[in-house]
């Protein structure tokens, strides 16, 4: 029974099939394919196919599939108990661990997911400044709460309009939707509502586009910017934590952001998110302050354990710089391919993350990324999967390098290609 089996049934009882709409290969075209188990770099699909994967469900699992402490960890807590609903030492450690590797987080609330970790930031940037507006950036992902699904409106300086169905029309409007990596253009937008500006979110590199790095400048301009009028600055490192090394890009890049939010990493493949800023912002949440927070699975053991023992094992191993390595041989190699096949291709990298761009000028922001060859995306896609490598299904995403893969790895991706 394979992966078609599955879909035509799961469709009758799932809207779609799927649990994320990205999993029903809508990008791509075809079927989705079903995982049955994964190990190190590795997975197996219903279809009795092995698959390297490079997805690592979405970012997840930065140590590879399945790896023996982190399930040692989450069978020995489950053994002791799913769920409390009450407080435990381990999640006080857990806090402990992620202030003790990012300066800028004294303190940290746990919370499931990405999507509840950046609801909770932009009502606490709310609630801390008792102002209204949100200035988020065309292209960056932060979950699927209300008022982060908003595309820009007419112009600049009117409010966002909704991307959904289903989002009220005054949620949008409150929030300013500019270009990435357009200083300019979030200047103008403070400059004419600054005194009412919450909080500036940002993906420090976006994820969500592509892989797209921050212009030089961009990110300590908006620092500038936000400090200049009181609003905060709120770093959604749901994807960068932990990822480029042991803390998050914020750390690495020198900028202090007032909020950041954690996920994916720092559960180790279970679900998890996190706010953390300084002390006086992050204060405000209940019961210390007046912006009320909750979650009965919230610092959940099983979750806290897999997260504690991946960063721990992160700290002990170090496997960045090998990463990116990996990263940069990947990189290379696809460049090297596209020049000889002469493919309107390049690939975009940093540490293990990177984007197969089907274009050849740099992409900056979501025009540039919406201008890519989506149908050769879509060839690439399933000719890389008929060759055993199983990228993100959809040109908008980046890929994950994990501490599990091998040169080998790199090199069957590459030969892969090759055949394109
Ligand atoms: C930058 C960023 N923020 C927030 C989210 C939402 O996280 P979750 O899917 O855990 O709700 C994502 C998800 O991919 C993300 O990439």
């Amino acid at each position: 029974m394979g992966s078609k089996y599955w879909f035509d049934r799961a469709k009758q009882v799932i809207p779609g099939g799927v649990n994320s709409p990205v999993r029903a290969f809508n990008a791509v075209g075809g079927t989705p394919v079903y995982f049955k188990s994964g190990k190190g770099a590795k997975v197996q699909t219903e279809d009795g196919t092995e698959l390297i994967d490079f997805c690592g469900s979405w970012g997840p699992l930065i140590l590879g599939h399945a790896r023996d402490e982190v399930v040692e960890a989450v069978s020995e807590a489950a053994a002791n108990g799913l769920s409390f609903g009450a407080n435990t030492a381990k999640e006080a450690e857990f806090a402990e661990l992620i202030c003790g590797c990012v300066p800028s987080i004294d303190m940290v609330r746990l919370v499931s997911s990405g999507t509840e970790a950046v609801m909770t930031a932009v009502r606490l940037a709310r609630g801390f400044t008792g102002r209204q507006k949100i200035i988020k950036f065309n292209g960056c992902y932060h979950g699927h709460t209300d008022y982060m699904l908003v595309a820009s409106g007419s112009g600049l300086l009117t409010g966002g309009i909704s991307s959904s169905a289903g989002v009220s029309p005054s949620a949008a409007a409150e929030v300013f939707v500019a270009p990435y990596n357009d200083l300019n253009a979030v200047q103008e937008i403070l400059r004419a509502n600054g005194d009412e500006t919450a909080a500036v979110i940002v993906e420090p590199i976006a994820g969500n586009m592509g892989l797209v790095e921050p212009a030089e400048g961009f990110l300590e301009g908006l620092r500038a910017a936000t400090a200049e009028c009181g609003a905060l600055l709120i770093f959604d490192e749901v994807i960068t934590g932990f990822r480029l090394g042991p803390t998050t890009f914020s750390t690495l890049c020198g900028i202090t952001p007032d909020i950041t939010t954690l996920g994916k990493i720092i559960g180790g493949g279970m679900p998890i998110g996190a706010i953390g800023g300084r002390r006086e912002v992050m204060e405000k949440l209940a019961p210390l302050g007046p912006v009320y927070q909750a979650g009965t699975l919230s610092g959940n053991p099983v979750a806290v354990s897999a997260g504690m023992k991946t960063l721990q094992l992160l700290r002990d191993e170090n496997p960045y710089p090998c990463m990116a390595e990996l990263g940069k041989r990947l990189a290379n190699g696809v460049d090297r391919v596209a020049a000889e096949k002469e493919l309107a291709l390049h690939c975009a990298q940093t540490g293990g993350l990177f984007t197969p761009f089907f274009r050849k000028e740099p992409v900056c922001n979501l025009d540039d990324s919406k201008a890519c060859d989506a149908e050769a995306h879509a060839r690439f896609f399933h000719h890389m999967l008929d060759h055993g490598i199983y990228t993100a299904p959809s040109s908008f995403e980046v890929s994950f390098i994990s501490a599990a893969h091998t040169e080998a790895d790199i090199d069957e991706y590459i030969q892969a290609l090759e055949t394109l």
